[in-house]
């Protein structure tokens, strides 16, 4: 869809893409060369600009900081083999923008401003789409409230603004998961579901202390009874058990309906998997990594990609489940995966918005 807002295009007069190392990025550390921006007031979205990444400046009352009207999103371009880059499945990311946009009180951003401003941005800054194998541009699109005002409503201003860095793989070994079951990510009536800055601010005290105890991330339960899985830090979470492909129902909306969940599960029932969205109980998975059933366990996500879980630690006790190297699923699901964003199979449900 071609939308009719007009972008005031200021390019930088130094390109810091030469003095970049593609070869040691870390997530989220390297920004390309420029950055989208646009201002809400009056009742309306306005001054689409394109500058070079930079500081901003910002009112100290500015109520996102104080209040948390804050939200972001996250998907990626992956270079094709005519140079092209293919944006994954942006209309999805356009729809949870506004999901998190309604549930945080702030304004709505026509799905035709988000696609343009993102494929305007990546246009720019083409060069900056890696070529190498599981590399990709991370695309960051956000919006927080602007308004000088220390009351508690919603903000009557706010920006949008869209980064992207060039990124390989998050992790680079399966991981050590610890089954959460003292605190609580969100709960039925919360906003776990929206991209809210403040579900994750609130998830790293959890988050640090399973690092000191020596895992690398953690698995949520869910707030009643802490006896079933809701997601990871970053990821959804999914399982093979018994040959079909289990995850966690987004029914009572604590959990975030990942773009990169509804992808597998997609492809999953493409190549006749049995697939089940419902309630997924802990006391099954470590079943099923006790008597052998539980074959395949990873995290789904725009940056995780598919991260293999090496064990689940709950209650004192670590089960290692099989040896991630040998798993069939995940790995016939990321090449499928890959080969579709990269551009080296047919894209028959069009999820590439090609720029
Ligand atoms: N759950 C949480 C909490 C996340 O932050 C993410 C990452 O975006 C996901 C799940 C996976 O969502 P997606 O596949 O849309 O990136
Ligand atoms: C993403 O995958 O886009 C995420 O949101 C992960 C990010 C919090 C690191």
């Amino acid at each position: 869809m071609t939308a009719t807002i007009d972008i005031s295009i200021k390019k930088t007069d130094h390109s810091r893409l030469a003095e970049t190392d593609f070869n040691s990025l870390q997530f989220g550390r390297t920004f390309s060369d420029h950055m989208f921006m646009a201002d809400y007031a009056d009742g309306e979205w306005k001054n689409f600009q394109i500058v070079p990444y930079a500081e901003i400046s910002l009112s100290p009352a500015s109520s996102s900081l104080h209040y948390g009207q804050a939200f972001f999103e996250g998907l990626k371009a992956f270079k094709q083999a005519d140079g092209k880059a293919a944006i994954f499945r942006i209309d999805k990311n356009a729809e949870r923008f506004n999901k998190s946009a309604e549930r945080l009180c702030m304004p709505e951003l026509p799905e035709e401003i988000f696609i343009k401003s993102i494929a305007t941005l990546v246009d720019i800054d083409r060069d900056w789409v890696p070529s190498k194998p599981n590399h990709s541009l991370y695309i960051r699109p956000y919006m927080f409230a602007t308004e000088a005002f220390l009351g508690v409503t919603p903000s009557t201003t706010y920006k949008y603004i869209v980064l992207t860095c060039p990124v390989g793989p998050y992790f680079t070994k399966p991981l050590r998961v610890k089954i959460e079951t003292n605190y609580t990510r969100a709960a039925e009536g919360g906003y776990g579901y929206a991209k809210a800055a403040g579900n994750y601010g609130g998830a790293m005290l959890p988050a640090r202390k399973a690092m000191q105890e020596g895992f690398d991330q953690l698995i949520w339960t869910d707030a009643k009874e802490h006896k079933y899985v809701e997601e990871m830090g970053a990821a959804n979470a999914m399982f093979l058990l018994d040959g079909k492909l289990i995850t966690p129902a987004t029914d009572k909306n604590t959990i975030l309906k990942g773009v990169t969940r509804d992808t597998i599960l997609t492809l999953a029932r493409d190549m006749g998997y049995t697939v089940e969205e419902r309630p997924v109980a802990i006391a099954e998975l470590i079943a099923g990594a006790e008597n052998g059933k539980l074959t395949d366990a990873f995290g789904a996500g725009t940056a995780f990609t598919i991260a293999p879980i090496a064990s689940l630690y709950y209650k004192d006790e670590e089960y290692f489940l099989t040896d991630p190297e040998t798993r069939e699923f995940s790995k016939k699901m990321l090449k499928t995966l890959n080969d579709i964003r990269y551009g080296l199979a047919p894209d028959p449900h069009n999820w590439n918005y090609i720029v």
